[in-house]
């Protein structure tokens, strides 16, 4: 009885914020994005790299046509511009051409990392580390536009940014044990923590470029995979012990964000938090019909085992019904999935998905 007070609390609670988020008004002056394809919107496009997706079908039910995002629509970073009320998307670093930088930039690559190496067998990736050295050049155009850095730090520290690597230092490097040796230098539980290690660090130079309000992105299921399924030949069982590693990432992941908003001194005055990707994706991989889901072990573009063995090849002819689809290709969730952890984790309504709170109220600290 308790419980379910409480839970009609919760959605009064939120039914009263309504109003200000739906009217629309841009809640941070900026929104910064850094990670890899799930959020990458063509950065890669001028690279020498396997992974790009400057081709149809991706961005089949996109508004302008493929441009680079892994994905038939909007992902995740697209739906999440939405929520906080701009009125477009945000840009690539890579074609931004310096009119609109005040309002925040994607810096996302497809096969990058937080280890250098990972994905190096694809081609050319912008690591977080590089990502990080943009940032900075970002930075000084910011300077001058607003007339000095203190001016722009002052600005930077209203702003969101969101933080996406982890999948590729798996699915890229440690996993793929033929091209990576790293399985033979750590256990799963050294390279976790050498992994959260060099993350906090780089995590740490973000914020000393003035990030303030900052959402890391936990890994989801990547067991469940079609690329992975099908390259157990599980059929439609996730594979466990990849799930397993993932989630040992994301335990820690959430110690990371324990000790940066908890650390004594408070000396970051910063917050952060944890988007819980793996039980959202989970649960929808283990209830589809709650979610208008009806396939959930098959890519709707890809071909072999799960139609995950070969991922999405230009001008393959995907499946009619994109909607009822969790995963678009190989690795990469469809549209209508994005679209629901976007919402999940904007507002969120079950606590289980993000942690300590939701990316509402961060923003609006
Ligand atoms: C910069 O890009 C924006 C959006 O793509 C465009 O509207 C604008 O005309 C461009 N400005 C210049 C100077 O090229
Ligand atoms: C895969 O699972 C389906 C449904 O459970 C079953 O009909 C089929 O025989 C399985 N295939 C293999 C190769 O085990
Ligand atoms: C909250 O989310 C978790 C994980 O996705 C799920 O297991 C649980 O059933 C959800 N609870 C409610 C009340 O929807």
């Amino acid at each position: 009885m308790a419980s379910y007070t409480q839970f009609v609390m919760f959605i009064l609670f939120y039914s009263f914020m309504l109003p200000t988020w739906v009217v629309g008004k841009q809640q941070v002056p900026c929104y910064f994005i850094f990670g890899d394809s799930l959020v990458d919107n063509g950065n890669n496009n001028h690279l020498v790299t396997f992974a790009k997706a400057i081709y149809l079908p991706h961005g089949i039910d996109f508004s302008s046509g493929p441009t680079g995002r892994f994905c038939n629509g909007r992902t995740f970073a697209d739906f999440m511009a939405e929520h906080l009320g701009f009125t477009s998307h945000i840009p690539p670093f890579s074609f931004s051409n310096g009119s609109n930088i005040l309002l925040g930039l994607n810096y996302a690559s497809a096969a990058a990392g937080i280890r250098r190496e990972t994905g190096r067998h694809l081609g050319d990736r912008i690591t977080f580390d590089q990502q990080l050295q943009n940032h900075e050049l970002t930075l000084m155009s910011i300077s001058d536009i607003l007339g000095g850095s203190d001016l722009a730090s002052t600005y930077l520290q209203k702003c969101f940014y969101h933080i996406g690597f982890g999948s590729n230092d798996y699915l890229n490097n440690y996993f793929l044990t033929a091209i990576y040796d790293t399985s033979n230098m750590f256990t799963v539980e050294e390279f976790t923590k050498a992994l959260i290690r060099q993350y906090r660090s780089q995590i740490l130079k973000l914020h000393n470029y003035g990030a303030r309000k900052v959402a890391l992105h936990g890994l989801g299921p990547i067991g469940c995979t079609p690329y992975e399924m099908s390259r157990h030949f599980s059929n439609e069982s996730c594979v466990e012990y990849i799930n397993e590693a993932v989630q040992l990432f994301n335990h820690h992941l959430k110690l990371l964000v324990d000790e940066l908003n908890n650390n004594n001194r408070n000396l970051l005055n910063a917050k952060f938090i944890y988007l819980n990707f793996y039980d959202m994706s989970m649960e929808a991989i283990q209830k589809p019909s709650a979610f208008g889901f009806r396939v959930v072990n098959n890519a709707c573009c890809g071909t072999g085992l799960n139609n995950g063995a070969v991922t999405c090849l230009p001008f393959e002819i995907p499946c009619q019904d994109r909607d009822a689809y969790f995963f678009w290709d190989a690795y990469h969730s469809t549209e209508a999935a994005n679209k629901i952890a976007s919402r999940r984790t904007y507002l969120a309504l079950n606590q289980s998905d993000v942690y300590p709170f939701d990316i509402y109220h961060l923003v609006q600290l």
